[in-house]
């Protein structure tokens, strides 16, 4: 059954403003806290004066993701007009888990706007995509993955000349390839140990639940989804989950800077990262077997540059 009331992130405590806060009585019964339309005052909030543990109806739990993802949109707005990197880095991971945390239509659609403020003239003249790809972050997770993912993915398509629209599906695409990845263990997706084929399986699976996800989102373009679905299939039909050779473009760009996102950062306990010439010759080995386009690669190799 379905938990009644579910805890709130105590970071995202200020951007509660519609949705009503409860706290926990010592009885287990629930108390109002905060009624909708008000805030939790700043000074409250910094002088550490409320409940230990603030609660939210789950009914309220989608409109609760809409008001935490406008916020953060608004914040990523300003932050990239000012040009701090670290806070936009920041904010993008939190989007991306307050909205996989509920991976489902009516919350992932909600990151459109967050890809239309980050294709926008102003982010692209403060050069901000590149500068939060130099940034390291302790946790390598998978939120963090698919931000440097996407933020990759829109700078290829700057130096590809994509007109605005194709811009946006790339980067939404980007941002979303890994979705089926929420519905599966975490146990598995971080082990440190060599999987059995039957968890690997299972990983594999990621692709389809996406698919699925995503399937029943309002999305007016079908790339999205069908990247989620192919972007671990290779050209010469090596890749899964049904071993095609004929991938949609988006997925081939996104399948490729994907591998060399993996390659460059810390994605498993027990490999370190490589440099980004070790991680581009080892893609360019993969190009000259057969498993990615040599167009992208080449494309994908200058704008790095
Ligand atoms: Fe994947
Ligand atoms: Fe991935």
């Amino acid at each position: 059954m379905e938990k009644e009331y579910i805890p709130v992130r105590e970071s995202h405590l200020n951007y509660y403003r519609a949705i009503p806060l409860y706290y926990l009585n010592k009885d287990r019964s629930f108390g109002l806290y905060k009624p909708p339309g008000k805030a939790i005052s700043e000074m409250r909030i910094d002088g550490g004066q409320y409940p230990n543990k603030l609660y939210i109806k789950n009914t309220d739990k989608l409109r609760s993701i809409h008001e935490v993802q406008r916020e953060f949109n608004k914040q990523l707005e300003g932050n990239i007009k000012s040009g701090n990197p670290d806070s936009v880095k920041n904010i993008l991971v939190n989007i991306v888990e307050e909205t996989f945390s509920e991976p489902r239509s009516g919350s992932v659609e909600g990151l459109s706007e967050t890809v239309n403020i980050l294709v926008s003239d102003y982010a692209r003249e403060s050069n901000i995509l590149t500068s939060i790809l130099n940034l390291s972050q302790n946790d390598y997770t998978s939120a963090l993955h698919s931000v440097n993912v996407m933020a990759l993915a829109i700078s290829y398509a700057a130096h590809a000349n994509y007109s605005l629209a194709d811009k946006k599906i790339l980067g939404l695409s980007a941002l979303l390839h890994d979705i089926g990845k929420t519905r599966i263990s975490s146990d598995i997706l971080t082990a440190p140990r060599k999987l059995s084929e039957e968890e690997f399986n299972r990983i594999k699976a990621h692709t389809t639940i996406g698919y699925n996800i995503l399937d029943n989102c309002r999305f007016p373009y079908a790339d999205i989804k069908l990247c989620a679905l192919q972007h671990h299939e290779k050209e010469d039909g090596s890749g899964y989950p049904r071993g095609i050779t004929r991938i949609s473009p988006v997925a081939q760009v996104v399948g490729l800077i994907d591998c060399y996102e993996a390659l460059t950062n810390d994605d498993r306990p027990y490999r370190n990262a490589m440099d980004p010439l070790k991680g581009l010759t080892i893609i360019k080995d993969d190009v000259m077997a057969g498993k990615f386009s040599k167009s992208v690669f080449e494309k994908f190799a200058y704008s790095l540059l």
